[in-house]
Formats: C-alpha cells, structure tokens, sequence
C-alpha cells in the first residue's frame, strides 16, 4: 500500500504540470480525491492492513491527500490571477510611464528669479498680446521713428500686436504701482526672427528700478551681482555703449564667454564676448507717459535674453534646440 501511495503521489504531481484551466483542476480532483477517486480507492484496502501498521499508512494517507488538496487549491489560484481581467493578460510587463521634466528654459528662468529675488526685485508680468502704446509708444518709439524697424513685429491688425520685448511691462507697472519701483518681468516676446542665435518666440526678463538717487553705478552693481551668482565670479562683463529710445545713457551688456574663456569658439563666434542684454537710465521722456517727474527720481532698466544665457551657460550653440521638441537633447536638463 505504501508503493501504491507513493506511485499516486507521483502521477498525480506528473498530471498537474498538464493543468491549464479551471475545468482540468476539478477534473484532477474528482480523478484523485473524489468519492470513486484513486486514493478513495487505496483507502478502501485499510481494512486488510496489521492493526499495527495502521495508523503508520493512515498518517501517510492523510499527509499526501493535504499536499494535494493544497497543490490543488496553488494552480487554482495561479490560474485565476492570470484571468482576472478578462481577455488580458495580466501577467505581461507593464507599460512604463515616463516622467516629464521642467524645460531647460524654465529652470533657467527660476534661477534668474531667485537671483533677482534675493536682491530685493519683485516679480512683474503684462500680456503677451499688447498694445501699440505700451510696446511703442509709451517707450518713446513713436509711429514712424527708425527704432520699430529694430523689431521685426507680429501685428494682429491695426494697434494690437505679439509684444517684442518685456520692456512694455515697465510702462504698466508705473502706471499701476506707486514709487520706488523695484521688479523684474520674465516672459514669453516675439520677433519675425530665426537663425541659430534668433527664434521667434524667445524669453526675455526686464528689470526696473526707479527709486531717488539711482545711478548707472547701482545698474553695474546690480548687473555684476547676478553675472557672478549666475556664472561665478571670475565671469567678465563689458558694457559696450548702445542706443535704445527708452534709455540714456543705453548700454549693450556682453558677458565674456565661460566655454572657451575668451579665447574664441563657436559658441561666441570667436570673439570671446557674447551679447546677453540692453540696458540703460530710464529716459526722462518715458517718465512724462507714466506721470513720474524726472527731476524727484531716477532709474535704470534691463532687458535680457534668458535663451543667450541658457545657450552660455550650457555651451549649447543653436538656439533651435530648444523648441524642436527633441526629448535626446531635453533629457540632458532632466
Ligand atoms: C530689447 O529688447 C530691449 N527691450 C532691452 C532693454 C530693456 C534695453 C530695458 C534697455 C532697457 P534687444 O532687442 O537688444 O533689446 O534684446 C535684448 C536681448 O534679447 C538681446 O541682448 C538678446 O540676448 C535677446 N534677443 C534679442 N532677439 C532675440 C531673438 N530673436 N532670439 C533670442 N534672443 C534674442
Ligand atoms: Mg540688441
């Protein structure tokens, strides 16, 4: 009898490798432990054993019949998890959700805020679509003067256009906010422009400061600060006299190349220096459009372009590259 225990024992473990349904498992068990199953079967011969070697092949009896009640019930279970969801199957790897990134602009941007924040400046916006006053006029380009030729302009029709600088932001906040004045306004502008160092949509962050006593050397002080926070201290700047209608005296602002250190690439177009911003002493004229009287205070304002100081500060020598969508290069500031 022990034999034949231990040969059941054996088909019955050969049989369950064979079983794919649910069906085949109650097949299984009726086959093995039903009433006219095959240990049932065995069990029946009990009878005709020595009292003594009873209880020995009973323990056994019982010991294989849990196994296979429990061997049972595990394929059982196996087989009903894979089913679950009807029609899928659930055992296939799952698909993996990749996780997005700021943009490297973006983050470029956040660093200037903190920067600008840390030295008192109060974060401005104004809209993207503005007015012909605001974006023009008011800052001293009137119709017809040579300097909106500067800026190549998306026009919606008459007076109403995409703004091409951050500097509009400037007019509204001193006709909204009282004096001093101390913000800066990143944003979105717009310039019928595109190379590799011009896009037309590019980001730019104004500052204004208009307070008594503010003079070109606070516009230094102030310009030298985040250059060296931004890039370290060892970066150069050179102002370079410029002219903006809005400003004067008006400077261009170049910053000495952190790739090659000045000694030209492509980056810089080998002259070491690349041209990061416009800057100057608010002109008196812009002070009568908001209200301001000249003689009380003064200012100086700026406008940078946060892709230049992206593509310095990560050496990247197409502005391009930052709006086709290419997740290779976005995955590099992830
Ligand atoms: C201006 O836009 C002035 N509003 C700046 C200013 C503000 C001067 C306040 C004085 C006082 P400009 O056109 O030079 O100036 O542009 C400023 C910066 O924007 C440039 O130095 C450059 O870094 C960036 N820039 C200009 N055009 C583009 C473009 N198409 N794509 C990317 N960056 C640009
Ligand atoms: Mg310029």
């Amino acid at each position: 009898m022990e034999k034949q225990l231990e040969e059941l024992q054996r088909t019955f473990l050969e049989d369950l490798e064979s079983i794919r349904d649910p069906e085949q498992v109650e097949q299984a068990r009726i086959a093995y432990l039903g009433r006219k199953g095959r240990l049932t079967t065995i069990l029946r011969q009990m009878g005709s054993l020595s009292p003594e070697e009873r209880p020995r092949i009973g323990a056994l009896a019982n010991s294989i019949k849990a196994k296979m009640e429990q061997a049972l019930a595990e394929v059982s279970a196996r087989i009903a998890s894979r089913q679950s969801v009807q029609g899928i199957d659930v055992t296939l790897p799952g698909r993996v959700l990749r996780r997005g990134s700021v943009h490297v602009i973006n983050q470029v941007m956040a660093e200037i805020e903190d920067i600008f924040r840390d030295l008192g400046f109060q974060v401005a916006s104004g809209p993207e679509v503005e007015d012909d006053y605001h974006n023009f006029e008011a800052l001293n380009i009137p119709e017809n003067h040579p300097a909106r030729d500067m800026q190549d302009t998306f026009y919606f029709g008459p007076g109403v256009l995409l703004r091409t600088h951050t500097s509009p932001v400037q007019i509204r906040v001193m006709e909204s906010q009282g004096l001093p004045v101390r913000i800066i306004a990143p944003g979105k502008v717009y310039r019928c422009d595109f190379d590799i160092t011009h896009s037309p949509m590019f980001h730019q962050v104004e500052g204004l400061w208009v307070e008594e006593g503010i003079t070109f050397a606070h516009l230094k002080g102030v310009l030298y600060e985040f250059a060296h926070r931004c890039f370290g201290p060892e970066v150069p700047l050179r102002f370079r006299s410029s002219f903006f209608p809005f400003t004067e005296p008006s400077a261009e602002v170049d910053m000495g190349c952190i790739i090659c250190r000045g000694a030209g690439c492509r980056v810089c177009g080998n002259t070491g220096w690349l041209e990061i911003l416009g800057c100057g002493m608010v002109d008196p004229e812009v002070y009568r459009f908001v209200g301001i009287d000249p003689h009380v205070v003064t200012g100086f304002a700026f406008g940078m372009g946060v892709e230049r100081i992206a593509m310095i500060k990560y050496g990247i020598d197409d502005i391009r590259l930052f709006y086709d969508g290419d997740l290779r290069f976005l995955l590099q500031f992830a």
